[in-house]
């Protein structure tokens, strides 16, 4: 419906959950390949997007990993970069927060150095261009050992003004929060900001492990929550944000169809759902593209999608003069003050 897709463009919103490894297009691998004389497996784009049909997530980790192996240099870095806050701001993206993998860096003989430096100048780069605000937020790869996790933490002492905080990621089942339960406190003694995937393929118990072990400032997908009423009493009672990507949960199987995801649900409940969008080059779409087929597949009313973007300034890693300049122009634009005037589409 046309009038609830241009709300959603013009909507004012935050991305809270992006991998920006994640944000490689088939393009820019072939061409980072090329420039870097890496060997792919693949002889065009096109071939590269067919590979991209995932029944789970370690289908999806393991073609992910190959492809960001084409990222060698701080200009892959700065340039891939780039290229996603223009592709957000397209989507009228306020604030950001980035994942980034380093151990899929520097397991390679990439710099740590490089990798940050490379990110966090366009980052600055799009905070003057577009007035777009940001966070970085590094990574620990679950399927390693926490020993690793702690080596990684030391290297990334030195840039410890360019990283906001530190999250979880990769193979979840197996890899319980619980292994990491050392290497957080100590990153949350520097002062980092706790996030981690949890709930995507595994279990509640991972969730309550993220909370109270952890120590999470923020949950990432938290889908598998919904087993689990307690739970969702505890997230709603400690109004904990969700960073949700339903065409990442649509790609990896988590549900068959948007008509089922469990987003509205999600806030009936209570919960700070937001819509991310985790991987966009490989899981078929940007930020305005998961808020478009998932309100139309669930039939979203513009009071729930200002909901989604309202969490998302809300549960940002900013302080609260930046908080409130975000919720207001969300206000404005909501309230057509703005000078945008929105015709309320059929319910
Ligand atoms: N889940 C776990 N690890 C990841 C993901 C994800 O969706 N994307 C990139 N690394
Ligand atoms: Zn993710």
């Amino acid at each position: 419906m046309g009038t609830r897709n241009n709300f959603i463009k013009g909507l004012p919103k935050a991305e809270l959950h992006l991998h920006i490894e994640g944000s490689l297009e088939p393009e820019q691998m072939m061409m980072f390949a090329e420039r870097n004389s890496i060997e792919l497996p693949y002889k065009s784009a096109d071939e590269i997007r067919a590979a991209y049909e995932f029944s789970n997530l370690q289908e999806f980790l393991d073609i992910y990993y190959l492809g960001m192996s084409v990222l060698l240099k701080r200009q892959d870095f700065y340039d891939l970069t780039f290229a996603y806050l223009q592709r957000a701001h397209a989507d009228n993206c306020c604030h950001v927060e980035i994942f980034f993998d380093p151990q899929g860096h520097t397991g390679r003989g990439v710099e740590f150095a490089d990798v940050v430096e490379g990110i966090s100048v366009a980052l600055a780069d799009a905070e003057k261009e577009f007035d777009m605000s940001s966070r970085l937020i590094m990574c620990f790869l679950r399927h390693l050992s926490e020993e690793d996790a702690f080596t990684t933490l030391e290297q990334a002492e030195p840039f410890l003004d360019k990283i906001h905080g530190v999250g979880l990621d990769s193979s979840e089942v197996g890899h319980p929060p619980s292994k990491f339960r050392k290497v957080f406190a100590q990153s949350r003694a520097k002062g980092l900001k706790i996030v981690a995937h949890a709930g995507e393929e595994g279990p509640p118990e991972y969730v309550w492990e993220a909370l109270d072990l952890l120590k999470i400032d923020r949950l990432d997908h938290g889908n598998r929550s919904m087993e689990d009423e307690e739970l969702v009493k505890r997230l709603a009672a400690e109004r904990m944000t969700l960073t949700v990507c339903p065409l990442s949960n649509l790609k990896l199987c988590l549900v068959d169809d948007l008509k089922e995801h469990p987003l509205r649900k999600m806030l009936q409940a209570g919960l700070k759902a937001t819509v991310n969008s985790d991987d966009p080059s490989y899981f078929g779409g940007y930020i305005n593209d998961n808020y478009i087929q998932t309100a139309e597949a669930l039939d979203l009313t513009q009071g729930e999608l200002a909901e989604l973007a309202r969490n998302s300034f809300t549960g940002a890693f900013v302080d609260r003069i930046r908080r409130a300049e975000l919720l207001r122009s969300l206000d404005k634009y909501v309230s057509g003050q703005d000078g945008e005037d929105f015709a309320r589409w059929p319910r």
